[in-house]
Order: structure tokens, then C-alpha cells, then sequence
């Protein structure tokens, strides 16, 4: 049996199936027990040895044997993670963190942006039975993250879904918080889950809270030990990693950082930029 501490320990797993997903953006595929019992919104810490440790929303889509980690292009651990091939090894840990919560909510609203997506996509298995509208963007066609298989499944489903690019090259030309505000106009939510840049985010909280709707949004920040050790992740009085990363309008609320600065590697206070 494995103590405590051993249970945080990163574990192999093989790679099985690498799938490019956007120009910039990867999916990996990989049989991991711990991961595929993971919660819509809960993470893994990815490490690479030699480089660092970050964490990743674990994609566990219902009734897929696989659990995948999504990955976009910039920091040194993606292009390490970027050169690797089927057969290579993750080493990883987790799940960790508090997921979203569906609640007592029927009509709900999912605002997704870039690798954000990702969770909300894993929350949708558990609400298949609630009345659901997804949106999500990018900045043009070729960058919309799982655009086939969310059309697919929305049909399968029944639930709807609009895309939002910024060059009109696919669904509505504008960006996705507008175009959550045209259907929150148009239809009354119960609820509002957000993933995704925290400048988008935080108009989506902003739209929902004058809605009297209750908002659930799942921050990011800089992680290190990813269980509560740390504090690298502090925001407000909670700490991402174990009180989050999925808040609820009433702990956002006691947050003056969301959307406006988050900390360093350092621990200072910075601004956000955009798209963070
Ligand atoms: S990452 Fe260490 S306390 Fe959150």
C-alpha cells in the first residue's frame, strides 16, 4: 500500500495516441486509472524531468478508456512535451483540486476559451441530462479547439453551441464574451461555468453576477507543490491549488486579483497581460 507521500510521487504512463488538435495546440492520450476518476476541473501536475513541473486539466471524456492531457505551444515544458512520440513516457500525479460543480442547476451556460475548453468538455459528460449551451472561440477557424467533435456532439446531445472567432472565419465574428452576453439576453441561466483567459473570464463573472446567476470559474496561477504546501498560488484568501482551482461567485467575489494581476515566479504581483 502506498503511504501519503508516495501517493504524490509522479508516476509513469505510456503515451498512446499524440493528436494535433490546432496548429499550436496537441492532445495526449494515455491509460491511467487515478486520471480517468478525476472530476470535470480537476488537474495533474506534468512533469518533465530536468525542465519543471506544471499542472494541466485532465480530459476524461465519458465512456473513453484514454485520459487526456492538452497542450498548447509556448513554455519550455510544451516543447519538450511537443518532441515526444507514441510510446514515450509522462511521468505525472494527481488528480488534484476542487472540480466544478453542477449543483441543483438545469439551464446552464459553459464559456470556454483556448485550452480552457478542456475542462468544460469533461463536465459535459456529467450533465447530459441538464439543459446546456457552450460557447467557445478563437481567434480565427484553424485555431477552434475541438470543433468537429463538439459539433458532433452536440448533435448527439442536444445542446447548443456557438463559436465565436475574432475574423468572422467560422460561427460569429466577435469575441467569446460578447457573444455570451447576446445569449444571456436572449435566455435566463441558472448557472455559468467559465475556463478559459482570466480577462474573458472576468467578464463572463461580471455578465452572470449582474444576472443574479451563480458563476463557477476555474483559475489559473503559479503552481509548484500543487497540494496546499507552498503558497506560490495565492489569491485572495485561498490557495488554487486545494481551495480551487474551480471558484464560486461568492469566493470570487473576495478575490481583488481576479482579472486584474496574478504573481511571478518570484511571488510579486503583476498585471495581467492579455490572454493570460
Ligand atoms: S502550488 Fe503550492 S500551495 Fe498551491
Amino acid at each position: 500500500m502506498e503511504s501519503p507521500v508516495q501517493d504524490h510521487w509522479p508516476r509513469t504512463v505510456r503515451i498512446e495516441q499524440i493528436k494535433q488538435e490546432t496548429p499550436l495546440i496537441h492532445s495526449f492520450w494515455f491509460k491511467d486509472e487515478k486520471l480517468q476518476a478525476a472530476r470535470p476541473g480537476q488537474f495533474s501536475m506534468v512533469w518533465v524531468p530536468g525542465i519543471d513541473e506544471v499542472p494541466m486539466s485532465v480530459l476524461a471524456i465519458h465512456g473513453r478508456a484514454e485520459t487526456g492531457v492538452v497542450i498548447k505551444k509556448g513554455g519550455d515544458v510544451s516543447l519538450s512535451l511537443f518532441e515526444k512520440k507514441s510510446g514515450d513516457k509522462l511521468w505525472l500525479r494527481g488528480p488534484y483540486g476542487r472540480p466544478f460543480d453542477p449543483g441543483p442547476y438545469n439551464k446552464l451556460l459553459l464559456v470556454g476559451g483556448g485550452t480552457g475548453l478542456v475542462p468544460l468538455i469533461s463536465l459535459l459528460g456529467h450533465i447530459s441530462d441538464r439543459e446546456v449551451t457552450l460557447v467557445t472561440g478563437a481567434r480565427t477557424a484553424a485555431e477552434l479547439l475541438f470543433r468537429e467533435w463538439l459539433v458532433h456532439e452536440s448533435e448527439r446531445h442536444d445542446f447548443k453551441l456557438f463559436f465565436a472567432t475574432d475574423d468572422g472565419t467560422f460561427g460569429i465574428k466577435n469575441q467569446v464574451p460578447k457573444v455570451a452576453e447576446e445569449v444571456m439576453k436572449k435566455e435566463k441561466f441558472e448557472a455559468v461555468f467559465t475556463c478559459g483567459p482570466e480577462p474573458m473570464m472576468k467578464q463572463v463573472y461580471d455578465l452572470a453576477v449582474s444576472r443574479k446567476c451563480h458563476v463557477q470559474a476555474s483559475l489559473e496561477r503559479v503552481f509548484k507543490c500543487g497540494v496546499g504546501i507552498c503558497a506560490a498560488c495565492v489569491i485572495g484568501p485561498y490557495l488554487v491549488c486545494k481551495d480551487g482551482p474551480v471558484f464560486t461567485d461568492h469566493e470570487l467575489a473576495q478575490m481583488s486579483e481576479f482579472g486584474s494581476t496574478h504573481r511571478d515566479l518570484s511571488g510579486k504581483k503583476v498585471p495581467l497581460m492579455p490572454g493570460h
